[in-house]
Formats: C-alpha cells, sequence, structure tokens
C-alpha cells in the first residue's frame, strides 16, 4: 500500500457507533480527523471507542504503526469539511439531514475533496442531489466496528466520476480496508441486501416461537458464522457439492428453492408485542453484560479469528498481513532513506514503545518470560526490515535465523507499564549479525530485561547458511560501524555460571 494513499485530515459528519469507529480507524493509521457532531456526549462517547480500539490494536498488530493522528472537534460540518482530503458522513440514516449535511459541508470544502456516505442503503444518487461538485461523492459502506473489519463497500451514483471512486479506494486500502466495489446503485448494496434476508428470517422464527433470539444466534455461530469467515457462500456450496461442485450441489439443493424454505419478501409486522418478545429475549441473552462489556467480548475474538485468518493468509486475515506489510515497508524505506535526512546516529537504535498488554500476564499476574524474548525479537525485526530485509527479500533471497539468545531478567513488567528496547550491533559478517537488546521500562527508564544474540544469514532457496546480499550486508556493516562508538554492554559475553570466589 503506498504511503502517498494516506490522507493527511479527514472530516467527519457522526460520531455515534459508526463515525467513532472511522475516528479510531483513521487516528490509529496517523491521519488528522475533525468531527462534527451536534450532540454534547458525542467526545465522551468517542474517548470511549477510541480506548477499545487503542486497546484492540495493541493485540491486533505488532507492526509499526504510526504516531496517531490528532482529533479535533468542529463546531460545525462546514469547519469539518475545510481543508479534508475526505469528508466521511455517518449521520443518522435519515435523507433529508444526510442531504443538507452533505451540501453544506460540501460548500466549504475544496472541490476535489472525496466525499464518502456510510449510510446502510440510501441511494448516492439521492444523497449527492443537492452537494456542490457531486461527481466526487460516493457510499462507502463500513461495518462495524470499522476500526477492526476491513470491507467497505463502494457505491457511486449516477454522476459519480470514476476517479472519485478509485481515489476513495485507495484511502481505505491505505488504513487496511478491502474495498468492495458494487457494479450497480442498487438500495442496500450487497453486504446489507445479504443480511437483510437473513434477519427477515430471523424475525419470523421469533414472532411463530419457532426459536429465541439466542437460539437463533446459536444457529448461525456454531457453523456458517464460522465458515462464513473463511469462504463465504459460494465456495463453501461449491465444497458441499462434494467431488462434482457447483453442479451437483445445485442439482441437490436447486429443487429445495422452489418449496420455498423461506418467507422471501414478506416482512413480519412490527408489533409492540413482537417489539417486546425481542428486547426480552435479548435481555436474557445478554445476561446482565453492559454494551461495554460485549463490545469488549466482541473485539477480543474478532482479533483472535483474524490472527488465525492471518496465519492461512485467508480473507480478512490476508487483508490485515497486507496493511502490516505496507506499514513494514514505510518504516523501512523510512530508515533507508536515513530517518528524515538526519545524520548518522551513533546511539543504539530505539523500537517504538509498547504498552504491555494484560494478555501477557501469567496465572502469577507476572509478564511471561517468553514475552521479554519476544520484545527482542520484534526489534531484531525492526532492525532487519531497516537494513532491507522486507517482504519481497525475504521471499528472494533469505532472512536472518537466531541462533543463540542469552536472556537476562533484570526487573519486571506489569501490565499497562510502556516498554522500549535498544539494540546494538556489537559485530558483523557477511553472514552473521551479532546483537544487544536492552528493554527499558519507558516511566522510569529502569532496565528490566537484556538479550544477547547471535543471527545468521540463511538462503531462501537452498536453507543453507549463506552471505547476505552485498546491499543489505553493506547497510549492517554501516550501522556497526556507528555502534562501534558506544561503550560495550556490560553484560555482553556474559556465561551462566554459579559464581566462586
Ligand atoms: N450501526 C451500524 O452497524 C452501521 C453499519 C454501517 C453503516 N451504518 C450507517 O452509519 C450511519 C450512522 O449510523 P450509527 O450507527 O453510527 O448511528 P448513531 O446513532 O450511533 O450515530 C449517529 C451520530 O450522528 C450524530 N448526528 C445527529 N445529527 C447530526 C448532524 N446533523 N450532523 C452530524 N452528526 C449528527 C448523532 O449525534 C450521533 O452521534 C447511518 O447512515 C447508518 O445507516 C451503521
Amino acid at each position: 500500500v503506498p504511503v502517498s494513499d494516506l490522507p493527511a485530515r479527514v472530516g467527519l459528519l457522526g460520531g455515534g457507533v459508526i463515525g467513532g469507529g472511522w475516528a479510531a480507524r483513521f487516528l490509529i493509521n496517523g491521519v488528522d480527523v475533525c468531527l462534527f457532531d451536534p450532540d454534547p456526549a458525542a467526545p465522551r462517547k468517542l474517548e470511549a471507542m477510541l480506548a477499545n480500539a487503542r486497546h484492540a490494536y495493541a493485540r491486533l498488530t505488532l507492526a509499526p504503526v504510526p504516531t496517531p493522528g490528532v482529533l479535533s472537534f468542529a463546531a460545525s460540518p462546514e469547519e469539518a469539511a475545510e481543508g479534508a482530503d475526505l469528508v466521511q458522513e455517518s449521520a443518522p440514516e435519515r435523507l433529508e439531514l444526510k442531504r443538507s449535511l452533505l451540501a453544506a459541508a460540501s460548500r466549504a470544502a475544496a472541490a476535489q475533496t472525496v466525499f464518502c456516505s456510510s449510510t446502510s442503503g440510501l441511494r448516492p444518487t439521492a444523497l449527492a442531489s443537492t452537494m456542490t461538485h457531486p461527481e466526487r461523492f460516493l457510499v462507502g459502506h463500513p461495518f462495524n466496528p470499522v476500526y477492526l473489519l476491513p470491507l467497505v463497500e463502494l457505491c457511486g451514483g449516477r454522476e459519480t466520476d470514476p476517479d472519485a471512486v478509485a481515489r476513495a479506494e485507495a484511502t481505505y486500502r491505505a488504513v487496511g480496508m478491502h474495498p468492495l466495489r458494487l457494479r450497480a446503485e442498487i438500495d442496500g448494496f450487497v453486504a446489507d441486501r445479504l443480511l437483510e434476508a437473513l434477519w427477515r428470517e430471523a424475525l419470523w422464527l421469533v414472532r411463530d416461537d419457532v426459536a429465541t433470539v439466542a437460539e437463533i444466534d446459536d444457529a448461525i455461530r456454531y457453523a456458517a458464522g464460522v465458515r462464513w469467515a473463511v469462504m463465504g457462500t459460494f465456495l463453501t456450496y461449491r465444497i458441499a457439492g462434494g467431488e462434482a461442485g457447483m453442479r451437483h450441489f445445485m442439482a441437490q439443493f436447486g429443487p429445495t428453492l422452489q418449496a420455498p424454505w423461506t418467507k422471501l419478501v414478506d416482512v413480519p409486522e412490527l408489533t409492540d408485542e413482537l417489539l417486546e418478545k425481542i428486547v426480552a429475549q435479548s435481555d436474557d441473552q445478554a445476561a446482565g453484560r453492559t454494551v461495554g462489556e460485549l463490545e469488549r467480548e466482541r473485539d477480543e475474538s474478532l482479533i483472535a479469528v483474524l490472527h488465525a485468518l492471518r496465519s492461512r493468509g485467508v480473507g480478512a486475515g490476508a487483508t490485515l498481513a497486507g496493511w502490516e506489510r505496507g506499514l513494514m515497508r514505510a518504516r523501512g524505506d523510512g530508515a533507508l532513506a536515513g530517518a528524515d535526512g538526519a545524520p548518522p546516529d551513533t546511539s543504539p537504535l530505539r523500537s517504538d514503545v509498547r504498552e504491555i498488554p494484560d494478555a501477557w500476564l501469567d496465572y502469577n499476574h507476572h509478564v511471561h518470560e517468553s514475552r521479554y524474548l519476544q520484545l527482542c525479537g520484534d526489534a531484531t525485526d525492526a532492525l532487519l526490515i531497516r537494513v532491507g530485509v522486507d517482504a519481497d527479500y525475504l521471499q528472494a533471497r533469505g532472512s536472518y535465523y537466531t541462533v543463540e539468545t542469552h536472556l537476562s531478567h533484570l526487573g519486571q513488567l506489569r501490565g499497562g507499564d510502556r516498554a522500549q528496547v535498544l539494540t546494538q550491533i556489537l559485530d558483523c559478517d557477511a553472514k552473521r549479525l551479532h546483537l544487544f537488546h536492552t528493554v527499558e521500562r519507558s516511566d522510569d527508564g529502569r532496565v528490566v530485561a537484556t538479550a544477547e544474540q547471535m543471527l545468521v544469514h540463511v538462503d531462501a532457496a537452498t536453507q543453507r547458511v549463506a552471505p547476505a546480499t552485498a546491499a543489505v550486508h553493506a547497510r549492517i556493516a554501516a550501522l556497526a560501524a556507528q555502534h562501534a562508538a558506544l561503550a560495550r554492554p556490560e553484560r555482553a559475553g556474559r556465561r551462566i555460571s554459579v559464581a566462586r570466589p
């Protein structure tokens, strides 16, 4: 993902469930956000959303996320739109309200500012009709939580310029999303049309006392829901057709479509009785958990799912991996360019400051010993990216393997502490890299651990120890020459032994 596609500043209209999620996604990606929301409680709600998102990203990724963007609040839609590269509207789902909001904001924005609406189903042609430059408007329909789920449906209207769609698409990709361009302008787009069909059937099942809301949720989450994240509906059904695939599946289940099992477009009347029933059953299902608690439960599990999908290179996990590669490339490019043109630095390399997540605590409420190695391993990765061992290099040329580590524990980290790793190159040749890491607690500068490591370069094709490319070796050697001016760490070269007088 080219970093140049990241906007410098976005304007947000509406900061509720969806606008707050957009704010979090953009801020975490280093984009400044200016938000307009007339609700005096909006800043408080937004802060809770941002806390959830920050908490989630600390677990989601080890990639070098940029310095967060700056959040400001606007007193009017015009102020939010002024100077923005992209304006994302997430106000209540009412056509007239959205139209007047978009019209006002569009008058204040530069002509090239792209406008997107988060609407779940309103048509872009109708939404854009009172805007200035309606050709730069399209729907960018996200999913809750916006900061974790990558899908955003793009739907242009009659007047939408393909260039505006392309720019919105590039922006969404740059913040880790998966844009899906619709081929036609329809109500509800693709995803909500599918979801509404499911929702309608679910309401019938509750109304007719066939199942409770909790039972319907179980019918989804114990089977189809698990499959959907991996393969969606069509590929799943292809496999369900056995060796003969889709043709057999259609032959087998085609006739049931004639039955049909479902209520099709009939909608149950939303009587007070049905509403009360749904709310009461939903209260039972929540079993006293607040929405905030449910959100955190949801996020933790979504992250675990995303990690599993990432390890397989599948669906939303592949999007996550692509975003992380983009961040690493950006970090590597920046470092190779000489860190903003600064003169050579003779201090150790400093990793990003990391907050220690509670998930790293063991049964004893201590940070597990493996996490100290993880911090150092991540610092090694950052060094390797800096010298050009990026995703392409790993695939084509090779990688450094750690062959020896000596970890010393000198203090303790606790959940919520912030820590940083300082890395010094002690020695190197074309095949070997000798490193020394110092783990510092950021709040008081105390050294809590050190790790001395030997790495060897392994060729990608032969899987044998082999020299690094000349370019990588030259960059390592240049850093090593700078680090030669540093004092040798006291613990370097120590062996483990019982000291005797
Ligand atoms: N909730 C979802 O799951 C979901 C998913 C995708 C898309 N959407 C769409 O996103 C949009 C927002 O939905 P939401 O769920 O965030 O609703 P929400 O009620 O949580 O948030 C709407 C926000 O808009 C603010 N607002 C009201 N009038 C405004 C105005 N004139 N200008 C600016 N802000 C104003 C409200 O104060 C509120 O904070 C809707 O179009 C909805 O269809 C929602």
